[in-house]
């Protein structure tokens, strides 16, 4: 009995020295220098192609030699945010340029150490209130620091807080725990009330928010869900920032391929 516990205790600590931060942040940090320079092989060298489950560029599985990733970028804010549970990353890129803007959100996702998947959300003018230069005003404003170890929410209290506002959708019984202050950023419009503002001013029904896929950082407070928008299944990323077990900032970007997806 003791020797099975002794032996799934080292197995569950190599298990998860499988996927430990700085081994995330290196692979991140290839994504951006290759985003950066427009090539992508010192970032391919961090994919695992024997599980290899193809890189998504607005939900469209995509040869990455045609993607976003071959065309330089002038980057002016990253944020990344590590899932060490799940061992997958978002990171929430801006291209803050009056003349060539953009809004990235891409989740990694990993087996055997490496990248098994790559899943961006890539905006643009035209694209859902998109705005680059409220998304890099408000973004920097902001407090998305480290929380203190003795405050962190469990993952799952991260993930059920999000849910919750994306059940919200399509359910109006659904229960939101709102912070106090909550502000939303929604492609580069920020609530009308301001950074100490309200994000319960209403959220539409009838929009089923499916194909959730998760990247949860406790330290940050934070999940990152890639879904599908509603009936016409748009490609969008929601960001929330949960302190206490309440949404503080939701940050959305939504690819709709019909400018300001035909509202
Ligand atoms: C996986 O394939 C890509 C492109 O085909 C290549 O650039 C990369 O080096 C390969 N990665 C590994 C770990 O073999
Ligand atoms: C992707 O495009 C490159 C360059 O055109 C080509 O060499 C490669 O075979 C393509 N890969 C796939 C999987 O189609
Ligand atoms: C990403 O952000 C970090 C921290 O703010 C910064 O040090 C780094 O230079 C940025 N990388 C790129 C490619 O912009
Ligand atoms: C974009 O956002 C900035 C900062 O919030 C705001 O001043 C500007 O009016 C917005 N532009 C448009 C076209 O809405
Ligand atoms: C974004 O770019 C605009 C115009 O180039 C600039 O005025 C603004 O200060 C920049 N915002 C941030 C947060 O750097
Ligand atoms: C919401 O609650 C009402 C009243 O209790 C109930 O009739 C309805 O079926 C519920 N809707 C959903 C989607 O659960
Ligand atoms: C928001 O609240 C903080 C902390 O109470 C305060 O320092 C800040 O000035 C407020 N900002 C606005 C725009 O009201």
């Amino acid at each position: 009995m003791l020797r099975t516990i002794a032996i799934a205790t080292a197995f569950a600590a190599t298990a998860s020295a499988h996927c430990t931060r700085p081994l995330l942040k290196e692979a991140v940090d290839a994504y951006l220098t290759a985003q950066t320079t427009g090539h992508i092989d010192p970032f391919t060298t961090h994919f695992d192609n024997s599980t290899w489950l193809g890189y998504h560029e607005n939900s469209l599985k995509v040869n990455i030699t045609s993607g976003i990733l071959t065309k330089p970028l002038a980057i002016t804010h990253n944020r990344s945010f590590y899932d060490t549970s799940s061992c997958a990353t978002f990171t929430e890129v801006i291209v803050n340029s009056t003349t060539n803007p953009y809004v990235i959100g891409t989740q990694l996702r990993f087996t055997n150490h490496k990248i098994n998947k790559v899943d961006s959300v890539v905006t643009r003018p035209g694209d859902w209130l998109f705005n680059v230069t409220g998304y890099a005003y408000w973004t920097a404003y902001e407090n998305w620091e480290t929380i203190p170890e003795e405050q962190r929410d469990t993952q799952l209290t991260i993930r059920k807080a999000a849910d919750a506002y994306l059940d919200r959708f399509n359910n109006k019984n659904v229960t939101v725990p709102w912070g106090t202050p909550c502000v939303r950023l929604e492609g580069g419009l920020y609530g009308d009330s301001g950074p100490n503002g309200t994000c319960n001013v209403g959220v539409p029904s009838g929009v089923p928010i499916t194909n959730r896929r998760y990247v949860i950082d406790e330290t940050l407070g934070s999940v990152d869900v890639l879904l599908d928008f509603g009936n016409s299944k748009w490609p969008d990323s929601h960001l929330f920032r949960v302190e206490t077990g309440k949404l503080r900032y939701v940050h959305t970007i939504t690819h709709c391929g019909i400018a300001n997806c035909g509202v």
